[in-house]
């Protein structure tokens, strides 16, 4: 039994040595509690006869104050030292993997600072619209044919989820007058079924310019310093004939593939050619309801998607790959 108590005690100390604060606590429980072999030890001490009752009794006792003594200084010292513990400024810090911009956002601010770089303004407009600014200021009436363009998502009270941003044409207007040039960015929303190259809720940027003798060559001139300017100096641009019930007339502008400069490769469908937006000259009617004079002033306007614009500049075969998130993909940009 004696050999037993030494050994107990031998190991504690060795074990105390070690202790950090965490384990300090359980080492004490260990070898001081009431399930401990120390303890159960002092309870068998009453069978024993008188005199090695006395001896072991006496030892245990001491070995017991000992180690109570021990575990006491023990955790003072644990105490001091994590107080006075040493930051080591030298080390290296811990890598966190930091977010970053998703690509039609860096797509799209990419596309505003060319247009701020112009001189434009930005101006933001609401998402949910009213059937006026959406359609019928625009010269799109109830009955007309280019409604059905624009599959729309109708609210219960009559407002619509903006299919275009050219709303912004007209809301714009309202408060401000001749000369105007602003570029209007933010998501709009189609009831079209999704697929590789459609989205029911993308983005677009609208463009709108009104002065004294604005022409058609300005409109031309302008979207072919931002096509360069997004895709590099050596693309093209070439309008298409098209049809907005608020331009007049109305063009598609495409761009020169950017991958193979018109030559023709799997991005741009062997065609050479990208589709870029729409735009055109702002409908006299249009600047009518804006409250400008279509004698005095004229106008063009733009639409184009960001979306788009990305998928046609990183090469990525299918615009679902930006809403249905996929760390991997994300990752890239
Ligand atoms: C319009 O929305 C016109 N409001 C643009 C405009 C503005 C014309 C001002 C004249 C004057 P369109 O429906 O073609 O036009 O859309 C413009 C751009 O939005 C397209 O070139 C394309 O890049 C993008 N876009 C259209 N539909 C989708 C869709 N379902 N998913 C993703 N992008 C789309």
């Amino acid at each position: 039994m004696i050999e037993k108590i030494n050994k107990i005690l031998a190991t504690a100390k060795k074990e105390i040595s070690g202790a950090t604060e965490k384990t300090i606590s359980e080492l004490q429980h260990k070898y001081l509690g009431r399930k401990s072999e120390l303890n159960s030890i002092l309870h068998s001490i009453g069978g024993l006869d008188v005199k090695e009752r006395k001896k072991i009794g006496s030892l245990a006792n001491k070995v017991k104050k000992e180690l109570e003594n021990l575990f006491e200084e023990e955790k003072k010292e644990l105490k001091k030292s994590a107080k006075t513990e040493v930051i080591d400024i030298t080390a290296p810090g811990r890598l966190y993997e930091v977010g970053h911009i998703h690509p039609v956002n860096q797509v799209l601010q990419e596309i505003l600072e060319v247009f701020k770089s112009l001189g434009y303004e930005i101006a933001e407009g609401p998402e949910v619209e009213d059937d006026w600014h959406n359609f019928e200021a625009l010269n799109i009436p109830k009955d007309h044919p280019a409604r059905d363009m624009q599959d729309t998502f109708y609210l219960k009270d009559g407002h619509v989820l903006r299919t275009h941003t050219s709303p912004m044409q007209i809301r714009y207007m309202e408060r401000h007058k001749p000369p105007v040039k602003i570029v209007s960015p933010g998501k709009v929303y189609r009831n079209e079924d999704e697929d590789a190259s459609h989205s029911w809720s993308f983005h677009q940027v609208e463009g709108l310019v009104i002065d004294k003798n604005i022409t058609l060559a300005d409109l031309k001139g302008t979207l072919e310093v931002f096509a360069k300017s997004i895709f590099g100096p050596r693309v093209k641009t070439r309008f298409r004939p098209s049809f907005f019930p608020y331009t007049e007339p109305s063009a598609e502008l495409d761009a020169s593939c950017p991958h193979c400069v018109g030559k023709g490769c799997r991005s741009c469908g062997y065609s050479g050619w990208v589709e870029l937006l729409g735009s055109g000259m702002v409908h006299p009617k249009v600047l009518k309801t804006m409250g400008v004079d279509p004698n005095e002033y004229s106008g063009f306007a733009f639409g184009l998607g960001p979306e788009r614009i990305a998928m046609i500049k990183y090469e990525i075969p299918d615009i679902r790959y930006f809403w249905h998130p996929d760390e991997r993909f994300l990752e890239q940009f």
